[in-house]
C-alpha cells in the first residue's frame, strides 16, 4: 500500500438501528447525518448490500446541498477500502438525478449514489438524503433498500481509507489505494442526451420569436444544466435562468416547484405579463413545473398533453408504446391513451415502479401527480427534459400555454384535480386517523359521499406484470359512481412527524370547464372527506399546508 493510503477498520460499540430507507434512500436532517460514523454505517451497508460492486463501476454526485462533498470525500475513500474498482464523480460534486441515471446506463455502472434530499430543504438546518440507483439507472427496489436497512443494523465496523480529499474542482483522473476516479463534467453528458432526443433548432427559433421564457433553478442543481441548455445552446437571454448557482443552504429556500415554494415565479407567470413560459425544477432536478402566461399546467394535465403531442419530439415520433401514472395522479392520461390506443397502467406512487415496464419496452412516458414525467431515455423523472418538451410542443404548434391546455380540455373533458397535504401531523394522530379510516373501507360501500355514491372503497394494491411481485397499502381510495376519487395517504419521504396527503378529483367533460376553478369544483369532495375522515378535528389543522 503506498505511503498517503491508510487503510482502517473502525469498530463500533453500538449500530444505528434507524437507518430504514424510505421511498429513494436514506433521507434525515443533517444533523442526523452529522452523527459520528452515522452516515459511514449506512454506507457501509450499501456496499455490503449493492450487488457487483466489488470491481465494480459507480457513479457518484449529488444536489450540491450541505454535506455533498463531505459525503463524496467520505464514499470515495470507503469505496477505495471496499474493494470498488472505479468511481465516476463530477466537478464539485454537481449531479442532477436525471443526469446521474444517464451516467449508470452510458457507462454500465453496476448502480449509483445521489446525494439529495430531493424537494426538501438544505443546510446545517435542513435535510441530507443517500439515494440508491441500480444498473438500470432507476431508484433501487424495495428488496434492495430493504437488504441494505437489514444490513445497516447489524453493522458494527467499517472499512476506510485515511488520506486528504481530492479536488474536486477541476475534471481529472484520480487513484485511491488502486480504484481509479474519474472527476467529470456532470452536465455535457445529460445536455447531449437532451440534444439527442429533442429538435433544439425548433425550439431555438420559439426563443428567438416573440416568446420570452424564464427559468428557476431555486438555487439547486438544475441551475448548471439550466444555463447551459437555455442560455447557451437555445440562446434565450442571459439571465432567463434565475437563482442558477447550486447554493448549500438553497439560499434558504424550499427547492419544491409547486405554487406555494416557487411562489416567485409562479407570482410571475399568474400575475405579470412580461413572460409567455415559465418553468422551475426541485433540489435534484427531478421534478418540473411548468406554467404559462395566468396559467399554471397541474402535473397530471401536465403528462396527458405530452403523451396526446410526443409525436412532435423527435425521439418519439413513432408513437407511443404506452403510458403509466401513479395512482393519484389523475386519469387525464388515461383518456388520452384510450383515444389513441395505446396501454395505461397504474402504479402505486414511486417513480421505482415505472421501472419495470420501462425495462419491458411496455410503456414510453410516465409520470406523477406530484411534478414528476419522464420517459424511457433514463429511469428517473426529469425536470428539464419536461421543460425541453413542453418548449417542443408550442414551437411546432406556435400556440401558448393557456391555448394548448383548453384545447386539450375541449377534446378531451377536464379532470379537475388537487392534492392537498397536512404536514408536520404528529404522527400518532396521522396514523390514527388513517387507520381509522381502513377500518371503515368495508362499510363504505354504496353510502353517499358529496355529489355522488361510493361505489368502491380500498387500499390500493400493485401486481407488477413482470416480476408478479404484490406491493400492498398504497393508499386508501374513495371512488364515486360518477367517476370522481377521493385518495388518501401517508408520505413516504417527509422527516418531520407524518403527512397527509389528500387527492382529490372530479372529471366534467362540459365545455364551460376553461375558465372553472379547481378548488370551487371540488368542494363539495373537500368537505366530504374531512367529515368522514375527521382531518381538521383530529389534526387541528384549520387547512392544508399546501395546495397543488
Ligand atoms: C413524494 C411524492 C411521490 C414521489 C416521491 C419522490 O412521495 O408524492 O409521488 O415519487 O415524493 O419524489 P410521498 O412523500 O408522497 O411518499
Ligand atoms: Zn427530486
Amino acid at each position: 500500500m503506498s505511503k498517503e493510503f491508510i487503510r482502517r477498520t473502525v469498530r463500533l460499540s453500538s449500530s444505528f438501528s434507524d437507518q430504514k430507507p424510505g421511498t429513494s434512500g436514506l433521507r434525515k436532517s443533517s444533523l442526523q447525518f452529522e452523527q459520528p460514523h452515522y452516515l459511514e454505517t449506512f454506507v457501509q451497508a450499501i456496499f455490503q448490500t449493492l450487488p457487483g460492486l466489488k470491481g465494480g463501476l459507480l457513479v457518484l454526485g449529488g444536489d450540491g446541498r450541505y454535506g455533498n462533498m463531505r459525503a463524496i470525500d467520505l464514499i470515495l475513500r470507503m469505496a477505495a477500502a471496499n474493494g470498488v474498482s472505479r468511481v465516476i464523480t463530477t466537478t464539485n460534486g454537481i449531479l442532477s438525478t436525471p443526469a446521474a441515471s444517464n451516467l449508470i446506463r452510458i457507462h454500465n455502472a453496476v448502480g449509483g449514489i445521489i446525494l439529495s434530499a430531493s424537494h426538501n430543504s438544505g443546510g446545517p438546518e435542513g435535510d441530507f438524503g443517500v439515494k440508491i440507483n441500480a444498473a438500470n439507472g432507476g431508484p433501487a427496489s424495495e428488496s434492495l433498500t430493504n437488504a441494505i436497512f437489514d444490513a445497516s443494523k447489524s453493522i458494527l465496523e467499517y472499512e476506510i481509507i485515511d488520506m486528504p480529499p481530492i479536488n474536486l474542482e477541476n475534471m481529472g483522473k484520480y487513484s485511491i489505494d488502486g480504484m481509479s476516479v474519474d472527476v467529470i463534467d456532470g452536465v455535457e453528458d445529460y445536455v447531449d442526451l437532451m440534444q439527442r432526443i429533442f429538435d433544439f433548432d425548433q425550439i431555438h427559433d420559439l426563443l428567438k420569436s416573440n416568446f420570452s421564457m424564464v427559468f428557476d433553478a431555486l438555487n439547486a442543481v438544475t441551475g448548471p444544466y439550466a444555463k447551459r441548455i437555455f442560455e447557451e445552446l437555445l440562446f434565450a437571454p442571459y439571465g432567463t435562468v434565475r437563482n442558477g448557482i447550486p447554493l448549500e443552504d438553497f439560499g434558504g429556500c424550499h427547492p419544491d416547484p409547486n405554487l406555494t415554494y416557487a411562489k416567485e415565479i409562479a407570482d410571475l407567470l399568474i400575475h405579470g405579463n412580461d413572460y409567455s413560459f415559465g418553468a422551475a425544477c426541485d433540489g435534484d432536478g427531478d421534478r418540473n413545473m411548468i406554467l404559462g402566461r395566468a396559467c399554471f399546467v397541474n402535473p397530471s394535465d401536465s403528462l396527458a398533453v405530452l403523451a396526446d403531442n410526443a409525436h412532435l419530439v423527435p425521439a418519439y415520433r413513432d408513437g407511443l408504446v404506452g403510458v403509466a401514472r401513479s395512482m393519484p395522479t389523475s386519469a387525464a392520461v388515461d383518456v388520452v391513451a384510450k383515444e389513441k390506443r395505446f396501454s395505461c397502467f397504474e402504479t402505486p406512487t414511486g417513480w421505482k415502479f415505472f421501472g419495470n415496464l420501462l425495462d419491458s419496452n411496455l410503456i414510453s412516458l410516465c409520470g406523477e401527480e406530484s411534478f414528476g414525467t419522464g420517459s424511457n431515455h433514463i429511469r428517473e423523472k426529469d425536470g428539464l427534459w419536461a421543460v425541453l418538451f413542453w418548449l417542443q410542443i408550442l414551437a411546432a404548434k406556435k400556440t401558448s400555454v393557456a391555448e394548448l391546455i383548453s384545447k386539450h380540455w375541449l377534446k378531451y373533458g377536464r379532470h379537475f384535480y388537487s392534492r392537498h397535504d397536512y404536514e408536520q401531523v404528529p404522527s400518532d394522530i396521522a396514523v390514527q386517523l388513517y387507520e381509522r379510516m381502513e377500518s371503515m373501507l368495508p362499510n363504505l360501500q354504496g353510502q353517499k359521499f358529496a355529489h355522488s355514491n361510493i361505489y368502491k372503497a380500498d387500499n390500493f394494491s400493485y401486481s407488477d406484470p413482470i416480476d408478479n411481485s404484490l406491493t400492498k397499502g398504497q393508499g386508501i381510495r374513495i371512488l364515486l359512481d360518477d367517476g370522481s376519487r377521493v385518495i388518501l395517504r401517508l408520505s413516504g419521504t417527509g422527516t418531520q412527524g407524518s403527512t397527509l396527503r389528500v387527492y382529490l378529483e372530479k372529471y366534467s367533460n362540459s365545455s364551460q370547464n376553461i375558465s372553472l376553478d379547481p378548488q370551487l369544483e371540488l368542494g363539495s369532495l373537500i368537505l366530504a372527506i374531512d367529515d368522514l375522515a375527521e382531518i381538521k378535528k383530529r389534526t387541528g389543522f384549520e387547512s392544508p399546508t399546501v395546495i397543488t
